[in-house]
């Protein structure tokens, strides 16, 4: 089975093709990404329109590209899976719309593919991960700790009461006056800070349920930085040291809360896997592998270009679900909010 994903939900425009052996394992064939990076840095942040915009035109040269990498033929493909949201919705209209387009025209089956499902799955198609397992997903948007029990079987066990991980990351490199995307432009910095400089919170620290909450540390870096009246390359460095610091302990400090509530819920998981652009974090990576050790428990990180977005991920969520018989129609609309678990997707429709 082959399939072509699309992935337009945020600022990297994606095409790939990957490939589903005889064995169950995935094959990734072409995965090509183009980041907007450069087109919202100057914001600061991803502007809707310029994303939206930017999306139109480069989609079609990079699904062509895809193809042509993989060798593979629109007429050889058996299915196209594009991301229908959770989004910016202008993004993810030009993504949809693309892959419906050209399911319709080569006669394919469609799915539409949540982009947090796929970001889910990630590990199945890298490493075969087994169901169930617990995912910690830690992307720009969202920061959430889930038990993973099936495709489409999603149980959320904690999320964030405020800002996500790699926002916090790209709002403190904002107030430090440092480039968008802040994740990667903090890891940099830390790397030649102390991390025990300044004794930033550590949020939630302690409690039951696995939730997070990241406004408050965020809030103690810019008084911090503030404090400093013209920070010297060092002072910034150590800055970003303590809050990545800070930010390491909280989500192993959430992560052992929610292994405790997935044991008790679900049973034995048969590995830890992390997620979302900021699993690609080095500290976060290696704080991981400490917890999961001590744990017992199997850890699985995708590689860092497979935590970001990408579009392998997408077409890897539409194998899976293609594998159980499912796919959509053209009536399929795209979604600004699109939850992973069940009880919080029942609750949006009741209040829609
Ligand atoms: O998953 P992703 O590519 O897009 C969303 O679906 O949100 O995640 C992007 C986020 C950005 O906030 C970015 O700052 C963060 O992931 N990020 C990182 C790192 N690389 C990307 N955060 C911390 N450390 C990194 N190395
Ligand atoms: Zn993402």
């Amino acid at each position: 089975m082959r399939v072509l994903g699309i992935e337009t939900t945020c600022d990297e425009t994606a095409a790939a093709v990957v490939r589903l052996e005889p064995g169950g394992a995935g094959e990734i064939l072409s995965n090509e990404v183009m980041s907007q990076i450069a087109e919202h840095a100057a914001y600061g942040g991803v502007v809707p329109e310029i994303a939206a915009r930017a999306h139109v035109e480069v989609l079609d040269r990079l699904v062509a590209r895809a193809l042509e990498r993989a060798g593979t033929a629109l007429s050889d493909l058996d299915g196209i899976a594009a991301a229908a949201g959770p989004g910016l919705i202008g993004g993810v209209i030009v993504g949809l719309t693309t892959g419906k387009a050209l399911a319709l025209a080569s006669r394919k089956p469609f799915v539409a593919v949540n982009h947090l499902e796929a970001h889910a799955l990630t590990a199945r198609l890298t490493d075969g991960v087994e169901f169930p397992f617990l995912l910690l997903l830690v992307s720009g948007g969202h920061t959430q700790l889930v038990a993973v029990r099936g495709v489409g079987d999603y149980l959320r066990l904690g999320s964030t009461v405020d800002d996500a991980v790699g926002e916090a990351f790209d709002k403190v490199a904002k107030t430090l006056g440092l480039p968008y995307p802040g994740g990667p432009e903090i890891e940099r910095r830390a790397e030649e800070g102390d991390p025990t400089r300044f004794a930033f919170p550590r949020p939630m620290l302690g409690r039951a349920r696995p939730d997070f909450s990241l406004s408050g540390l965020k809030t103690a870096v810019r008084i911090e930085a503030q404090r400093i009246a013209s920070p010297t390359r060092g002072d910034v460095a150590d800055l970003c040291a303590s809050f990545q610091a800070a930010v390491v302990d909280s989500l192993i400090d959430r992560s052992r809360a929610g292994l405790r509530l997935f044991r008790e819920r679900v049973g034995e998981a048969n590995a830890m896997v992390a997620a979302g652009g900021a699993a690609a974090n080095g500290a976060i990576r290696r704080a991981l592998a400490r917890f999961c050790g001590e744990a017992g428990l199997k850890l699985v990180l995708p590689p860092p270009q497979l935590c970001s977005d990408n579009a392998a991920m997408i077409a890897w969520a539409g194998i899976e679900r293609l594998s159980l018989g499912l796919s959509d129609d053209m009536t399929f609309a795209a979604r600004a909010r699109w939850p992973l678990d069940a009880d919080a997707e029942a609750a949006h429709h009741g209040k829609a």
